[in-house]
């Protein structure tokens, strides 16, 4: 139904909208539905008590000021922390080449703000994190893509995407969101060494680095950035903005985040976030901090590895007995989700209605994809749900697309 406010939004706000799979996954929320759709953490994970405490301890010592307005840059004890925690994995930072953001989905929005003209091309996999498509549709963005294997981005395609004159390469190399894949060390260095011969910034949005279940640590694209150029001394400069986030490694509500880049690019992104929040809640920074410190995060993700981890196993185990011949899904090795592709002919978005139907539920692929495309394909969440539930909602799911296979005559063709 049309009414007066129609015409008076901006235009970029035309890009914006709900879509049939937003209002589908709407109905996921009944408590009787095991929804595999959102990204979100274990709620049996978080811990509630230490929150309580630190609270305490913060109203007691820094009342007064853990309720006042703070700086644009984030609170510098967190800061501090953060710096010292990524410095372990060999980026030489100072807390100046930080800024503290209410999320990492507001970190890619004042990257919006600072860098996207209207119709500039950005860069991305194909699929890419849904969340940083809405963010820079705002702003205008048109997207190029590049193709993924099961080990990420496909780099021997990148120089000939990359004449196309991309504002910049916006990458997830660690169990990626929406896949579950990685990109390897190898494609990592091809990555940097393309992105600098033809001088094009790369955006890491790393939400999920910590929480590996197998398999070794591999450097981040920053890291490997910061070998290639400088050895990677301070000052820390460089080509690649690296985001990451409180959300999955201690509780998204406090929406706290962080990003790390030269100096001169904090600069920009705190003029951009002045205009949008002045500054991230102090006391949920000031919680944060005081929650985590003493080596509480360390012993915390510890935990969060062997809870996910084994929640990903029931997932994977349960996939191999319940789902039809002919699905073909990955294998993360660490993360929050996994991806699935079923067979030509069926459709993610029509099996989700008849998933929905059976109480189970996920997301369809094709809105993680910037130009269209990924019918087939479905994102699986495994930290949310408990180990019952994974495999009672996966041995649903198998059935929904085992029912809609033999409907379509797909069943039989298929060998084994
Ligand atoms: C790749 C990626 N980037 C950013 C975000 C946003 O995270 P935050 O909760 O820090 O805003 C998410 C959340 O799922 C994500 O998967």
């Amino acid at each position: 139904m049309e009414t007066p406010w129609d015409h008076r939004y901006a235009q970029r706000t035309q890009r914006m909208g709900s879509s049939a799979v937003r209002e589908l996954l709407k109905l996921t929320e009944k408590p009787d539905i095991i929804s595999f759709g959102g990204g979100l953490p274990a709620p049996d994970v978080f811990p509630v008590e230490d929150f309580l405490a630190a609270c305490e301890r913060v109203l007691h010592e820094q009342g007064p000021q853990s309720l006042q307005y703070s700086t644009t840059e984030g609170y510098l004890p967190l800061r501090e922390m953060i710096a010292r925690h990524t410095r372990r994995y060999g980026m030489h930072i100072t807390p100046d080449n930080i800024l503290i953001t209410s999320g990492s989905q507001q970190a890619l929005d004042l990257i919006g703000k600072v860098f996207i003209n209207r119709c500039d091309r950005i860069l991305v996999e194909e699929p890419t994190y849904l969340g940083a498509l809405q963010a820079w549709n705002a702003y205008g963005a048109e997207y190029v893509t590049i193709p993924m294997d099961e080990h990420g981005m496909i780099t021997d395609r990148l120089e000939e995407i990359v004449r196309t004159g991309p504002k910049f390469i916006y990458v997830l190399p660690n169990f990626q969101n929406p896949t579950g894949v990685t990109l390897s060390e190898e494609r990592r260095r091809k990555l940097i060494e393309i992105a600098d011969r033809y001088g094009i910034p790369i955006i890491e949005d790393d939400p999920y680095g910590q929480l590996r279940y197998e398999g070794k640590h591999l450097p981040s694209v920053v890291v490997l950035d910061g070998q290639f150029r400088h050895n990677g001394e301070t000052p820390f400069r460089g080509n690649v903005i690296y985001l990451s986030t409180f959300s999955k490694i201690l509780a998204p509500g406090i929406r706290l985040a962080w990003v790390i880049a030269p100096q001169e690019v904090i600069y920009k992104l705190v003029q951009a976030k002045q205009g949008v929040d002045l500054h991230t809640a102090t006391f949920n920074q000031m919680v944060a901090y005081e929650v985590s410190r003493g080596g509480f995060l360390d012993r915390h993700v510890w935990m969060i590895r062997r809870v996910y981890g084994e929640r990903r196993d029931i997932m994977l185990d349960a996939m191999a007995e319940f789902f039809p011949p002919g699905v073909q899904w990955t294998h993360p090795e660490g993360g929050l989700f996994l991806w699935a592709i079923m067979p030509e002919g069926l459709s993610s978005p029509e099996v989700l209605k008849a998933a929905i139907e059976q109480k189970v539920a996920f997301v369809p692929g094709g809105p993680f994809y910037a130009c269209g495309g990924g019918e087939t394909t479905m994102r699986l969440n495994f930290s949310n749900a408990t180990p019952e539930k994974l495999r009672l909602g996966i041995e649903r799911l198998g059935n929904v697309i085992k029912a809609q296979m033999e409907a379509k005559g797909m069943l039989h063709a298929q060998p084994g």
